[in-house]
C-alpha cells in the first residue's frame, strides 16, 4: 500500500488530519507487528512524503542591512540542498525567515506547490512539518535528555510534558532516537550538563523523534557539524542520509565543503543576501565568482 495523498488538493487542515492518521497507524502497526504477522508483510506499507518548499523574491531586511535579497530557490523532497556562503551572507537569516523565527520583509513561500504564504508563523511551521536545528543549539536546559525528546513527541509544551505519564509509544520513540545518536546512556542527565557535541546530537535526536511522529517533512540544519569530533560527525551524516532515504526535504547550511560535496544533491551559494550560484556541488564550487566570494578576493 503506497500513500500519495499529499499530491491531492485537500484543504491543509484536512490534509494534516489524514497525514497524522496514517503516521499514527503506521507507527502503531510497527509496535504491534510482532503480535500480528511476520515482519515482511507490514514492511510493504510505505509512507511517501511529498513536501517541497519554494521561495519567490524573498527579502529580509534589518533596517539598512539587506540580509536576504530577492531570493528565489526551491528545496525538493528526498534531496539535500546545501547552502553555503561567507559569514554574514544571510544563510541563518534565510532559515529564520522560513521557520517563523523572524518576519519576512517581502516575497512569498510556496509549500508543496500549492500553499502560498507571505509570512510563516510558529503554528504554521508545525502544520507544515517544518523543523530545524539552531546554529547556537537550543534545548530545555534544566530538563533531562529524555525529557527533551518527550517534550517534542507529546508536543504539549514543557510543563505538561514533565508531569505527563508517557505512553510506551512515546518512550519507545525516545529510546530509539537516543540510541541512534549514541545518547541513550545520558538519558537522565540534564541538558545543561552535556558537552557541546552531545548538545548538538541531542538536537539531532529531537529531529529524528519529530520525523517518527510525522512532524518533520522539511528540515533545516544550521551548521550541524560545527565543532563536532569525527565520530559525532559520522552519526550526523548517517542521520541525514537516513532522513533523505525517507523522503525528507532537507536544507543543510555548512562551511565544510567536503561534507557539502558528500551530502548535497544541489548547492546554493549566497553572497550579501543574494543568490550567487546554484547547481551540483562540484560544478558550483569550481566557479570563479564563488571562489572569490569565499576567499574575499
Ligand atoms: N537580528 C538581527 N538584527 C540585525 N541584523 C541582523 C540580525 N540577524 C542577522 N543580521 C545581519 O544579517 C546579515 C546576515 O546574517 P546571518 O546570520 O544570516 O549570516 P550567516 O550567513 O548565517 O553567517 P554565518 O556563516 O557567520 O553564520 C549579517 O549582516 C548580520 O549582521
Ligand atoms: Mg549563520
Amino acid at each position: 500500500m503506497v500513500l500519495l495523498y499529499n499530491d491531492i488538493l485537500f484543504p491543509r487542515k484536512v490534509n494534516n488530519i489524514i497525514h497524522n492518521f496514517f503516521i499514527k497507524l503506521h507507527n502503531c502497526l510497527k509496535l504491534i507487528r510482532p503480535l500480528l504477522v511476520p515482519p515482511a508483510r507490514l514492511d510493504t506499507i510505505i509512507y511517501i512524503n511529498m513536501t517541497s518548499l519554494k521561495t519567490h523574491n524573498l527579502n529580509k531586511h534589518f533596517e539598512g542591512v539587506k540580509a536576504v535579497q530577492n531570493l528565489s530557490v526551491q528545496f525538493e523532497p528526498g534531496k539535500v540542498t546545501g547552502v553555503i556562503g561567507p559569514n554574514g551572507s544571510g544563510k541563518s537569516t534565510l532559515i529564520n525567515a522560513l521557520t517563523g523565527v523572524t518576519p519576512i520583509t517581502s516575497g512569498n513561500i510556496v509549500i508543496a506547490g500549492k500553499e502560498k504564504i507571505s509570512q510563516m508563523n510558529a503554528s504554521e511551521t508545525i502544520d507544515f512539518g517544518i523543523t530545524r536545528t539552531f546554529q547556537e543549539v537550543r534545548l530545555f536546559e534544566q530538563m533531562t535528555v529524555l525529557d527533551n525528546i518527550l517534550v517534542v513527541t507529546t508536543a504539549r509544551g514543557p510543563l505538561r510534558a514533565l508531569f505527563e505519564k508517557h505512553s510506551k509509544y512515546h518512550l519507545a520513540i525516545a529510546e530509539q532516537v537516543l540510541k541512534q545518536v549514541g545518547m541513550w546512556q545520558f538519558k537522565d542527565k540534564d541538558a545543561v550538563q552535556l558537552s557541546y557535541g552531545q548538545r548538538k546530537l541531542l538536537e539531532i535526536a529531537r529531529i529524528l523523534a519529530m520525523k517518527e511522529i510525522g512532524k518533520a517533512d522539511i528540515i533545516f540544519f544550521d551548521e550541524p557539524f560545527a565543532g563536532l569530533f569525527p565520530e559525532m560527525r559520522k552519526v550526523v551524516v548517517s542521520v541525514i542520509q537516513k532522513l533523505k532515504s525517507e523522503g525528507a526535504t532537507m536544507v543543510l547550511v555548512e562551511h565544510n565543503m567536503d561534507l557539502i560535496r558528500e551530502l548535497s544533491d544541489t548547492v546554493i551559494v549566497m553572497d550579501s543576501g543574494e543568490l550567487l550560484a546554484e547547481g551540483k556541488a562540484d560544478h558550483v564550487l569550481a566557479q570563479r565568482d564563488v571562489i572569490e566570494a569565499y576567499l574575499g578576493e
